[in-house]
């Protein structure tokens, strides 16, 4: 179906109005605490649904690309193609519904902190198949997460270091401090983060070292190693704390 069809499809009036109503229940007391989460997570989906259809205007053809990024941010990488849903990307794309890239010419993919966003198992399953899609043969596919193994050891062996590098590093200028009251909530933060605030993107997922070895050999993958966190691709930011792995097709 072309972009256009695709528009009168969903009806551009229905959904502005759907945006109006949602705008005015959030602004009113009456509307409970549960009401407002399911209201907020909906704005949240309608804005990304607005930007992937205004992306797929751009994207007319897939696109040949030798270095792709996937969920960067703001962390544009030079000489790769920058796909995220919200700019500054070079390609602004729900990438759970693909990857507008043409077969089997991609060299390298670098997919940090994205993963543990996108809903398991439908959109991460469908996101490194089609990262094996795009590669190259021996084209390699590097995919960093929060470390949820690093993060149950510590809560097993009462490490209270962790703890307070969990709070140093990742959480210490959160609004939501008073809330991190054992560690299990630490625990709870990494799994699914808090959704109570437009703030913050909750995790829908948790990863360790076996999970992402799996999830690239299930997609085809030949083969599946740790990757050593590399400061001049990576976010210096997630050296601590995450889990990297490379996979080549
Ligand atoms: C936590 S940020 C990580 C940014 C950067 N990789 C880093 O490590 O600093 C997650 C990124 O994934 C992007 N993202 C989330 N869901 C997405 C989707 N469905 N399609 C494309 N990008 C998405 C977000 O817009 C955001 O830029």
């Amino acid at each position: 179906m072309d972009t256009r069809g695709v528009l009168a499809e969903v009806g551009w009036e229905g959904l502005e109005a759907l945006s109006g109503q949602i705008e005015t229940m959030l602004r009113q007391s009456a509307t409970t605490h549960g009401m407002g989460r399911a209201l907020r997570a909906l704005r949240r989906e309608i804005e990304l649904f607005r930007a992937h259809q205004a992306g797929r205007e751009d994207v007319t053809t897939p696109i040949a690309a030798r270095r792709v990024q996937i969920g960067g941010g703001a962390r544009l990488l030079p000489g790769f193609v920058n796909i995220d849903i919200m700019p500054p990307a070079d390609v602004i794309y729900d990438v759970r519904e693909g990857l507008p890239i043409v077969d089997g010419e991609t060299e390298f993919i670098f997919a940090e902190h994205f993963l543990e966003h996108i809903d398991y198992p439908t959109s991460v399953k469908k996101v490194v198949a089609e990262c094996y899609r795009i590669l190259k043969q021996n084209g390699q596919l590097v995919l960093g997460v929060p470390d949820a193994g690093m993060v149950i050891d510590a809560y097993v062996d009462s490490d209270p270091g962790i703890r307070e590098r969990m709070m140093r590093d990742w959480y210490a200028n959160r609004d939501d401090q008073a809330h991190f009251n054992t560690y299990l909530d630490l625990v709870n933060y990494l799994f699914r983060d808090q959704d109570d605030s437009d703030r913050y993107t909750p995790h829908l997922w948790a990863y360790d070292l076996d999970k992402l070895v799996s999830l690239c050999a299930e997609a085809g993958f030949r083969k599946v190693e740790p990757w050593p966190h590399d400061p001049t691709i990576a976010n210096p930011d997630r050296a601590w704390g995450s889990v990297y792995t490379v996979a080549y097709k």
